[in-house]
């Protein structure tokens, strides 16, 4: 969603803010803007556009942009919410007199009523946006002391905020404040930055301190002040970014997202490294080690997430009932927040998000926690608010993922999940015979997954076979059933064609009645003890004309009279098949995207990390 970059020094500064825009692009956007503060005339100069940053860069050139002496800006990317997607509307937003600039994501809920006040006292607004609200009662504040204007008005503010507000009256300061949407603050030799994002960071400095909500921070060339809105200084943490620069660039793919499937061994085996020792059958998770007398004692686990981490989620509760004998429920973190969810003692709520910030889970994390479970994170983004507001956790450590489709974090969530279970089993029944077995199998997971990879021509001629229907149907059994779900999840949002997933025997309850010649269904038939039920399901769909494209387990020649299209995948134990099974899928929805000519990274009203509920 929205994104924020804002820098202080002497290096570049319309470079370094527009090299941040490019970094932000993944998250999702409509328009962008550039503010800075002329030197030479002691002028805002800003320029805004809508549609994709490159757009932004060549006005630029024409405006003469780049040859502005200037030492300080700020920058944005905006996915709209309040207001249509136009120049007015995009960030930065001014004042009239072009004194103050501010760049804002998240939602001002009581600006209608602030906007009142302020229109009362004869400020006119030329924009429909919340920002511009904010904007303004901080220069209803503003004397000569940015920070104390600043600190004025978000007394007044309710919602969620990541600001950072420039003034040409003390051109050498940025003010930068966070509640409930990320900000982060690079430290650099002679430079600061701040952003939304620590892809934007990167290319400064490694040494970053992520500011806690409710926090102020007063940059200027020389030092920095971060305070509570109380005006209480706070000491905070400087960490280091350990992603390389190079995980956030595309390589030798055409796109991130195939990058990001073909990084799927990888995944594995960054995730497991250092935590799952398969020879002898150990796992050491260090997040979740400081409530190891909880995970001993629980008897009931909910785990939670959105969209892809959700189908993470579903596939977790199979895990976990089949190794750590936990009865385990599965929620929409949407869903969990807004009923009356039961809690009961020692209960564990499990927390699922790549990004680390998606407003519905945190919403659901909060709740979690005022009903009294312990909550656990599970999120790629080293000090993202999940992190920082869950009671223990364990990262992915899948390295960035920029493709908004989510495929290599899927893989790192579930191998967190599957080690979650085995080491929340071995306190319980799990056998070490039995987790040897598991262990011996799931280290011939990535060589699996680079076979499958081979396949992709192949599986590209079946994507051009099936582009042409509108409709399409997954269908899947057992620990199947959510990648079946993932899978049509995948196709939908690059392909845009409508896709559903059901398990396999819920289709003779309804969607059957959709099977004819145009209607292709993906069903994922491996060889496990339900596979006779599902092939019962393809020859019901073959009897309605339907075609089917099969996921079957290597050496099953016999499925090939039963389908359309087979495609192989290795054979494993039966609950690692979510693995293997889910790549030809993503592959499927990959080729159909592109096949049909649309940009996969970012496709149309998506975002990455969506911080608005
Ligand atoms: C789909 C996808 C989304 C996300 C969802 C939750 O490919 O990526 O469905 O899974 O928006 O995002 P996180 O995991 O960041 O909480």
């Amino acid at each position: 969603m929205c994104g924020i970059v804002g820098y202080i020094g002497e290096k570049n500064v319309v470079d370094i803010l527009l090299q941040g825009l490019y970094k932000l692009e993944y998250r999702g956007y409509d328009s962008a803007g550039i503010a800075v503060i002329d030197k030479d005339s002691n002028e805002l100069k800003i320029i805004k556009k809508v549609g994709k940053i490159r757009n932004l860069e060549s006005s630029m050139k024409e405006d003469g942009f780049f040859n502005i002496n200037t030492e300080i800006g700020i920058a944005h990317t905006r996915w709209a919410t309040h207001g249509e997607v136009n120049e007015v509307n995009a960030h930065p937003h001014y004042d009239e007199d072009k004194t103050l600039a501010i760049v804002h994501n998240g939602i001002i809920e009581n600006y209608n009523v602030i906007k009142k006040w302020l229109e009362e006292k004869g400020v006119k607004f030329k924009t429909e946006t919340d920002t511009e609200v904010l904007l303004y009662l901080i220069k209803y504040y503003y004397k000569d002391d940015l920070k104390q204007a600043v600190l004025s008005a978000l007394k007044h503010v309710i919602g969620a905020y990541g600001i950072v507000v420039i003034s040409k009256k003390e051109p050498g300061k940025m003010i930068g404040a966070r509640n409930g949407s990320p900000l982060v603050f690079g430290i650099g030799k002679d430079d600061f930055v701040l952003a939304s994002d620590v892809s934007a960071i990167k290319p400064v400095t490694d040494n970053v301190i992520y500011l806690e909500d409710g926090h102020i921070i007063e940059v200027t060339k020389e030092n920095y002040k971060i305070l509570t809105l109380e005006e209480r200084e706070v000491n905070a943490k400087v960490h280091t970014i350990d992603w390389e620069l190079e995980s956030w660039e595309k390589g030798n793919f055409p796109t991130y997202m195939e990058k990001e499937i073909h990084e799927q061994p990888n995944t594995i085996i960054n995730t497991t490294r250092g935590r799952w020792f398969f020879e002898k059958g150990e796992l050491k998770l260090g997040g979740i080690e400081p409530v190891r007398d909880l995970l001993k004692k629980t008897k009931k686990i909910t785990i939670l997430g959105c969209g892809t981490s959700w189908h993470a989620a579903l596939i977790g509760k199979y895990w976990f009932e089949y190794y750590a004998d936990i009865s385990t429920e599965v929620d929409y973190a949407a869903e969990f927040r807004y009923r009356n969810p039961i809690i009961l003692e020692d209960q564990i709520v499990i927390a699922i998000s790549q990004s680390g910030e998606t407003a519905d889970t945190i919403g659901a994390i909060r709740e979690a926690k005022i009903k009294g479970a312990t909550v656990l994170g599970i999120t790629n983004v080293v000090g993202s608010t999940i992190a920082r507001e869950t009671d223990a956790g364990i990262y992915l450590h899948a390295g960035p993922e920029i493709g908004v489709a989510s495929t290599k974090a899927f893989i790192g969530q579930l191998t967190v999940l599957l080690m979650m279970a085995i080491y929340m089993g071995r306190m319980r029944r799990l056998s070490i015979e039995d987790t040897l077995r598991v262990s011996e199998e799931f280290k011939k997971i990535p060589d699996k997954i680079e076979k499958i990879l081979k396949q992709k021509d192949y599986i590209r001629e079946i994507a051009g076979k099936i582009i042409k229907y509108n409709n399409a149907l997954y269908l899947g059994r057992g620990v199947n059933y959510p990648v079946a779900l993932e899978g049509a999840l995948k196709f939908k949002e690059i392909s845009y064609i409508h896709a559903e997933g059901y398990p396999a025997a819920e289709m003779k309850h309804g969607p059957i009645a959709l099977i004819d010649e145009n209607m292709p269904t993906i069903v994922i038939a491996t060889k496990d003890f339900l596979y006779d039920k599902i092939i019962s399901n393809i020859k019901e769909v073959k009897a309605r004309k339907g075609q089917v494209i099969a996921i079957a387990t290597e050496d099953d020649e016999a499925i090939k009279s039963h389908a359309d299209y087979v495609i192989y995948i290795p054979d494993t134990i039966d609950m690692l098949t979510p693995f293997l099974s889910v790549i030809p899928l993503q592959l499927l929805a990959y080729y159909a995207a592109t096949l049909k000519g649309y940009d996969v990274d970012k496709p149309r009203n998506l975002a990455k990390s969506v911080t608005v509920e």
